[in-house]
């Protein structure tokens, strides 16, 4: 439903302004006495008077997704609306000598006109609630705006005009038009720079400042290896491969051991970088090209060290113009394994456009089985597991508490988000569909037809399974608040003019720059205003989910480093700062993070001497 408001919005404003300046000249047209152009013109402003009520249902209704949804939205634009209005039915000679025509009327274009035209602005310029010094300007702004659309009801009425010419009348609109645009230009600007927080997004990039610790010391242990791997990244075709395999090697690790694995990048041009998705590993081993090394150039290779503390499924792929190789075959799975084996069946099944076909095996029954899901598509992914009742026993890597049986459920898992399925295999075949590749089990020899599908509705983790003890919750008193406001809007970014995803209001390569410190605990509130899912992963660190929406989580701890934050949503997430360095936070739509949508959580007194851009050879999406 909120797409469908947002849409609505820029819907009536676009709408009311435009019939606005149409009746605007089409009245004009009147004091030459046509009276066709009269009456489109009444019947324009009509529409434009039922297009104020309709914004005010329709604030209302955005304003019912939490107080963040129109926030801005309401300060600038009721005042705005209400004062003319007030000051038209009050002195209704003012209005009168403003408009040049009669009554009430006049009055009811005036306040229209004002009310339509600052929530415009309003849309567009206050993307997150305006400083009071932007918001003094957009309302007078916003003023000025009118008086330029009410410029051709402003003639003195005395004698008509000699009738012009075609030419100079196309002169004059010409000329109009100019202004307008310029005008507009100039309110944008202005506007926008004044409520712009200051600018030291990727301050980092900006080198290593005197005294700050450097990322590349933040590496992991030193030592004789518990287990050492290489991994070659090359080209084959369009298809961009580890070791010649998409996904690359399934990599398993016991908890605890020390890993060592080593990048050779034979040929892929614009080098490769190993991120380990969700493995809080130390900084100068998260592998983001021009944040914590340099990528790794054709021919060379690249040494990543690190002891795993979390047993879960993870995932690994390369950092590097991340929306192009992850999409050409540059990634592969990762599962830390307990320090004793499980018995059962393990499978992993990662959801990519480049792996397909069906995952056949044979499993006897009574066995049980973990189904491990990776998703590494760039949007939302919907599984169903037919013919067997299931429990969702691990999210992002994480074992949940108190896993209830789902019978008749699908799961939704977030771009770069993993869930692990778990289940005694029955007598009958079990499938798992959703996934480019589907998985089928089936008992040794049976050739009965594959499960149907019959699940509806999705499992909700915030209320799924049971509560349990958790480092922190709700209650804990937190050391720093962040906020990530995110919207689409206008504006000229690092990728030219456009409509553009924009965190607290600014976009690429502007942003907010979320500064911690080592041991705060911090809250991160998330609030998606825009009309798209966003799956924000956060690097380096697994956050709590306490709220959405203003409903308190209540089922088991659920821990996440992808969070899909739908259109209209608010998260509410606890993070503990424990891992210093700089971090990535992005968007793990991975087109949206090319187009921008990329910020850091820096630690105070970290910086990195990497830098990003052109001439650099790093690209992290
Ligand atoms: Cu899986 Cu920064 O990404
Ligand atoms: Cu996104």
């Amino acid at each position: 439903m909120y797409p469908l408001w947002t849409f609505l919005h820029g819907f009536v404003l676009l709408a009311g302004t435009g019939a606005l300046a149409v009746a605007a000249l089409l009245q004009r047209r009147r004091v030459e006495r046509s009276r066709a152009a009269a009456s489109v013109a009444l019947l324009v402003v009509i529409g434009a008077l039922v297009a104020v009520p309709v914004e005010l249902g329709v604030l209302l209704a955005l304003a019912s997704y939490g107080p963040d949804f129109a926030l801005e939205k309401i300060p600038l634009g009721v005042p705005l609306a209400l004062v003319p209005l007030v000051v038209a039915v009050a002195v209704p000679s003012l209005s009168r000598a403003a408009v040049g025509q009669d009554g009430p009327r006049a009055a009811g274009v005036l306040a229209v006109r004002v009310a339509l035209v600052a929530q415009l602005l309003a849309w567009h310029l206050f993307l997150v609630p305006p400083t009071s010094r932007a918001a003094v300007l957009g309302t007078g702004l916003a003023y000025a705006a009118v008086l330029i659309v009410s410029v051709p009801l402003l003639r003195p009425r005395g004698p008509r005009p000699a009738p012009s010419t075609g030419r100079g009348r196309a002169a004059r609109i010409a000329g109009g038009g100019l202004v307008a645009v310029a005008a507009a230009g100039l309110a944008v600007t202005v506007a926008d720079r004044a409520n712009r927080v200051p600018a030291e997004a990727h301050a980092g990039h900006a080198g290593l400042a005197p005294g700050e610790v450097d990322v590349a010391t933040l590496t992991g242990p030193s030592g004789t290896p518990d287990r050492a791997v290489t991994l070659t990244a090359e080209r084959d075709g369009g298809r961009w491969t580890f070791d010649g395999t998409v996904p690359g090697p399934q990599l398993r690790f016991r908890v605890g051991e020390l890993v060592q694995v080593t990048l050779v990048n034979r040929d892929v041009p614009a080098g490769v970088t190993l991120h380990w998705h969700g493995l809080d590993v130390p900084n100068a081993e998260d592998g983001v090209a021009g944040v914590t090394q340099d990528a790794v150039e054709p021919g060379s290779r690249y040494v990543y060290r690190f002891r795993p503390d979390q047993v879960g499924t993870f995932w690994y792929h390369s950092h590097q113009a991340s929306s192009e190789q992850v999409d050409r075959g540059l990634f592969g799975v990762v599962v830390i394994e307990p320090r004793q084996p499980v018995a059962g069946t393990d499978i992993a099944v990662v959801d990519h456009r480049r792996v397909t076909g069906t995952l056949r095996r044979d499993v006897e029954p009574g066995t049980p089985v973990r189904l491990r899901i990776v998703n590494a598509t760039s949007s939302i992914g919907r599984y169903s597991l037919a013919g067997v009742p299931y429990r969702l026993v691990a999210v992002d890597g994480t074992d949940l508490h108190g896993s209830t049986e789902v019978d008749d459920k699908r799961v939704a898992l977030a771009a770069g988000g993993r869930y692990d399925l778990a289940f005694r295999m029955p007598d009958g075949p079990v499938t798992l569909r959703g996934a480019a590749q589907q998985v089928e089990l089936r008992r040794p020899g049976d050739d009965a037809p594959p499960p149907r599908d019959h699940s509806r509705g999705t499992v909700d983790l915030l209320h799924y399974g049971t509560p349990a003890p958790a480092p922190f919750g709700a209650g804990s008193p937190v050391d720093r608040d962040l906020r990530l406001v995110i919207d689409q809007r206008l504006a000229f970014g690092g990728h030219g003019f456009g409509y553009q995803w924009s965190m607290n209001g600014q976009v690429w390569p502007d942003g907010p720059v979320f500064t911690v410190r080592a041991g705060e605990l911090v809250r991160m509130t998330i609030v998606n205003r825009s009309t798209a899912n966003h799956p924000m992963h956060l690097h380096g660190h697994h956050a709590l989910v306490v709220a959405r929406d203003g409903a308190a989580a209540t089922g088991s701890p659920w821990w996440t480093d992808t969070l899909e934050v739908g259109p209209g949503q608010t998260y509410v997430l606890l993070l503990g700062a424990d891992n210093p360095g700089v971090w990535m936070d992005h968007c793990h739509n991975l087109n949206h993070a090319r187009a921008g949508f990329v910020l850091h959580l820096t630690y105070a007194g970290v910086g990195t001497p990497f830098q990003v851009g052109p001439g650099s050879g790093n690209d992290p999406e």
